[in-house]
């Protein structure tokens, strides 16, 4: 893996480093490798599988350097999907020729990344594009938890404004928040809260409830008295998740 993170920190390095989110997009890279190497110790996949998804992790935001330097957003709707766009840097403007992996694996690693950040995953993969699908997704939302309940630069805006009756329901069916509903303010921030019914492994449920994200970012709320329903369900639905798996 050592030639593919210098590979990786030389396509970063040509974007501006004394831009904050371009820090912040290279570093999350780094602690979503790390936490899919976590998911795939926790349910004993081998060195091949492994090293695999630490590669699609690396790789996983690799538009975002491009996003935020034109656009100056990580909003897909106002610029790319950056799954997509991610697709399109390395395998068709070529970039992945610069990295140490199997070929027969390429069409894994495009699934994966136009997946990570796609509301579902999509019908018809394969079991490894499914496996690997499932590992970038729940490192990157372990990461983003981890990130939102850390950091002042990423505070989640919250207001006065009401949670829309659909983005409630979808809550409450302990559903992830699709973008399309959100309508309002803390419709966007409630998001991040949903963020934990969309989780495939053990590991990442219990790793955001141990570690207390959520309570972090309730904590970091201006607008507790809207949010603290939504928090003791959030809380309830990862305590019990952690006790199942307990049994
Ligand atoms: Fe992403």
């Amino acid at each position: 893996m050592d030639k593919n993170y210098d590979e990786f920190d030389k396509y970063a390095m040509k974007y501006d480093m004394n831009e904050e989110m371009i820090v912040y997009k290279y570093n999350h890279s780094y602690r979503v490798v790390h936490q899919a190497e976590e998911i795939c110790r926790s349910i004993d996949l081998d060195n091949v599988e492994r090293d695999l998804a630490s590669l699609i992790a690396l790789l996983h935001d690799i538009a975002r350097f491009r996003q935020w330097t034109e656009y100056k957003t990580f909003k897909d709707k106002d610029s790319f999907d950056h799954g997509e766009e991610g697709a399109k840097i390395l395998f068709e403007e070529g970039e992945i020729n610069n990295y140490d992996c199997d070929k027969a694996d390429y069409e894994i690693i495009r699934k994966a990344i136009v997946n990570h950040n796609k509301y579902i995953i999509e019908d018809g993969l394969n079991d490894r594009e499914l496996l690997h699908s499932k590992i970038i997704r729940d490192a990157d939302k372990i990461d983003i938890l981890y990130a939102f309940s850390t950091w002042r630069l990423l505070e989640i805006t919250n207001d006065d404004s009401e949670i829309s009756d659909d983005v409630r329901k979808q809550f409450y069916e302990h559903k992830p928040i699709d973008r399309k509903l959100i309508k309002t303010v803390n419709d966007r921030a409630l998001g991040k809260f949903s963020l934990v019914f969309d989780l495939n492994y053990d590991y990442s449920i219990e790793r955001i409830y141990e570690e207390g994200y959520i309570d972090k970012i309730y904590e970091g709320m201006k607008n507790k008295s809207i949010f603290k329903e939504f928090y003791d369900e959030t809380i309830k639905y990862l305590k019990k998740r952690c006790k199942d798996v307990r049994k």
